[in-house]
């Protein structure tokens, strides 16, 4: 028996899907994103030694950097997955942060990490920490892929422990997890959104 062998042409990680006249221009690479992400996992490594850390990833929007993440700590990790949603499906945050899926185990004792996406105004992680908090962990850090610059926003920005990149504050971004809309959130990459 035969068996036919296919060559699949493999498509250069950063090309932009050439029908989507969103997608705007990259603004992380995917080579930029691994490395940055293989240093985060370094630094939480050393800080979390001698404790096993329960990252809480935030979905959807977390769900690609976090396993990136997880694999890049070379050390015993936990996670768990809590579902929030507070931007419907604008640019704009509605500033109302709805919990849908809650995390299915205690916290009490542990060192969690909140694994977000992008904090923008900070609404989405302030809320998480109260509410984490009250489930008496022993500390909550933060981490997130992205934040949005304060210069130019109107916001205060929260304190994030481990941060990736920064974007503009006008900056509507998508791609690595990151959606518009529920789309864009397989991209490789992170692009500018065109509004
Ligand atoms: P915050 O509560 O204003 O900090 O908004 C944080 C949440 O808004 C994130 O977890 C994302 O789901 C969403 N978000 C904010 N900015 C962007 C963006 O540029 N692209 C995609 N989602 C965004």
């Amino acid at each position: 028996m035969f068996v036919k062998l296919l060559a699949v042409r493999a498509k250069p990680l950063n090309s932009t899907p050439a029908a989507d006249a969103d997608v705007g221009p990259v603004l992380f690479s995917a080579e930029q994103i691994a490395a940055r992400v293989q240093q985060i996992g370094g630094e939480i490594e050393r800080d979390f030694a001698g404790s096993v850390p329960l990252v809480v990833a935030i979905l959807k929007g977390s769900v690609l950097f976090v396993s990136d993440l997880l694999r890049a700590v070379d050390a015993p990790i936990e996670v768990e997955f809590l579902a929030v949603s507070s931007y419907g499906s604008g640019t704009k945050s509605t500033g109302v942060v709805r919990i849908g899926k809650d995390i299915d185990r205690e916290i009490s004792g542990r060192d969690v990490l909140i694994v977000e996406d992008i904090v923008d105004t900070g609404a989405t992680l302030r809320h998480l920490k109260d509410y984490l908090g009250q489930l008496k962990p022993a500390t909550i850090r933060t981490c997130s892929l992205l934040v949005r610059s304060p210069v130019g926003s109107e916001h205060e920005p929260p304190d994030v422990d481990y941060v990736g990149f920064e974007v503009a504050s006008d900056a509507f971004v998508i791609g690595y997890g990151l959606d518009h809309d529920q789309r864009y959130r397989n991209l490789p990459y992170i692009a500018e959104f065109l509004v």
